[in-house]
């Protein structure tokens, strides 16, 4: 006898972009668990984790590069004919100020955290049209509505990346599919890790972070999932246009004095 996979996202055919990433592999487990079919878009299979043992199909994708993404949505076109849930997850960060950014670093940032969002959604969305519960979830990030200094353009390709959103899901709400974007502040990921001033140890960088938000704790992979899980499924089916920040409550509170 077979058995209906069960879970919120029973059957459903998921492509995860920065699949391999800290955030990224969460979404790609909890919606495994969910019993969709997932696939994993991301630069190399270990991905900025660096081990290939992770969950749901590997599929090789730059997002930068129209023939790549293409590529991806072929063969998702060919095995299974629809997508259900596309979640843009790839991106990069950089410490800089704008004086400090180079045009190159400029145009590299845009080309992964925004033109990659639009290109994969842009490919994505005949196959979305095939779907019944069709949702898009980017990743914007708190840092597209108040700024982290020496971030100027990774702020600003979050911003981008919000204005998309809302765009999107005006544009193609009549066609039954939903674009939300998640915004987490401090998540506990290697990117994050990377932010932490050299010399200061993953865990005193921790600390640091934990204590200047409300609930005293910086989120986790498997925190972005929940919502992302909640966003692909049915349960979130009048929920469209929207930038769902994920923050500790970080950006509901003035700086505090530290003394
Ligand atoms: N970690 C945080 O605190 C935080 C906060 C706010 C927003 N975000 C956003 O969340 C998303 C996921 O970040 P993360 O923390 O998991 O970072 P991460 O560095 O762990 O993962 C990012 C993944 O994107 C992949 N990637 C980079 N360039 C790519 C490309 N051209 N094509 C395909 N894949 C590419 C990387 O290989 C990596 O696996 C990003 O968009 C990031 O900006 C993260």
């Amino acid at each position: 006898m077979t058995r209906e996979p069960a879970g919120a996202l029973a059957g459903r055919v998921a492509l995860v972009t920065g699949g391999r990433g800290g955030a990224g592999r969460a979404v790609c487990q909890r919606f495994l668990t969910e019993g969709a079919i997932v696939f994993a878009g991301d630069l190399d299979d270990g991905g900025s984790l660096g081990t290939p043992d992770a969950p749901g199909t590997f599929l090789r994708l730059d997002v930068t590069s129209e023939t790549e993404v293409q590529t991806a949505i072929a063969a998702i076109r060919a095995e299974h004919g629809r997508l259900d849930v596309l979640v843009n997850a790839a991106g990069i960060e950089m410490e800089l100020t704008i004086e400090e950014t180079s045009l190159e670093q400029w145009n590299r940032i845009m080309a992964v955290n925004v033109t990659g969002t639009f290109l994969t959604s842009k490919y994505a969305l005949p196959l979305l049209r095939m779907s019944d519960h069709a949702s898009i979830i980017n990743f914007g990030s708190y840092d597209g509505y108040i700024a982290d200094p020496k971030l100027a353009a990774y702020c600003a390709t979050k911003g981008a990346v919000h204005a998309l959103t809302r765009a999107m899901a005006c544009d193609h709400g009549p066609e039954g599919i939903r674009v939300n974007a998640i915004c987490p502040g401090y998540i506990d990921t290697p990117m994050l890790q990377q932010f932490y001033p050299e010399g200061v140890s993953a865990e005193n960088g921790r600390a640091e972070a934990e204590a200047v938000h409300p609930l005293r704790t910086i989120g986790t992979p498997t925190d972005i999932a929940n919502l992302v899980n909640w966003l692909a499924s049915d349960e979130a089916r009048y929920a469209t246009g929207q930038l769902w920040v994920l923050d500790g409550g970080l950006s509901a509170q003035i700086q505090q004095m530290r003394f």
